[in-house]
């Protein structure tokens, strides 16, 4: 019996985890992981070095219909297109576009795709729906320790200093993709929210294995 290829949605707030686990889970299944944010991130490295300002949502729009987007890991992973990532996704004609383009990349399934609309929006009939969160203080320290220098073992004061302004930028962020009109990031009624604040990967790993584990035998018996 072939054992069906599932459309994973994996949505959260930043720092909690997603990327992490989204990449685990599509090498362990031999699937293919979708991070949308890097689109955003592509079309706001895109807009920066066009000059078009993150208001402007036509120009944004037709910006990303004249787009292919082949990614550039480093710099869109730098704080001016943090910011402006999230500023370009509150517009619905940009949302709209990334939404037919990920539509496009998973509906044939065998894919865990991450990002804040997945399993609202994306693919609300997607076969598994996992909405990871963390406390907001851990999410912070996370994102600092990605994209911040090494900390040493006492923190320097320049350090804690960067480290809470980072916190505080993201922060903002959060509460921007939270509350924008179209596509806010909320949870689908039907996610399975896993709180990762206290946890290992690990442990996360786990139990997200274990919710496919359920969804597949269920599947399996289904047909
Ligand atoms: O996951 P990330 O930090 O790389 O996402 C960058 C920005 O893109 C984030 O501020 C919100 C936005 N985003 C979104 O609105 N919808 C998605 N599906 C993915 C990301």
């Amino acid at each position: 019996m072939a054992i069906k290829r599932l459309i994973i949605a994996i949505d959260g707030p930043a720092g909690a985890g997603k990327s992490t686990i989204a990449s685990r889970l599509a090498r362990h299944l031999g699937y293919v992981n979708i991070e949308t944010g890097a689109m955003y991130r592509a079309l706001a490295l895109k807009a920066i070095e066009s000059d078009i300002g993150f208001d402007e949502e036509p120009a944004l729009v037709s910006l990303a219909g004249n787009s292919h987007i082949d990614l550039e890991p480093r710099r869109i992973r730098e704080r001016d297109v943090t910011e402006a990532a999230s500023q370009v996704s509150v517009h619905p004609g940009v949302r709209q576009w990334m939404v037919n383009r990920q539509r496009g990349m998973g509906v044939a399934g065998g894919v865990v795709m991450e990002g804040r609309d997945i399993g609202t929006k994306v693919f609300p009939d997607a076969d598994v729906k996992i909405f990871l969160d963390a406390a907001p203080e851990v999410r912070g320290e996370r994102r600092y320790r990605q994209q911040g220098p090494v900390v040493p073992v006492s923190i320097s004061a320049a350090a804690q200093k960067n480290a809470a302004t980072v916190a505080a930028e993201m922060r903002q962020r959060d509460e921007r993709d939270r509350s924008r009109a179209n596509s806010p990031l909320v949870p689908a009624p039907d996610a399975v929210i896993i709180d990762s604040t206290g946890l290992t990967i690990e442990q996360v790993m786990e139990q997200v294995e274990s919710i496919i584990a359920e969804k597949q035998r269920v599947s399996a018996l289904a047909t």
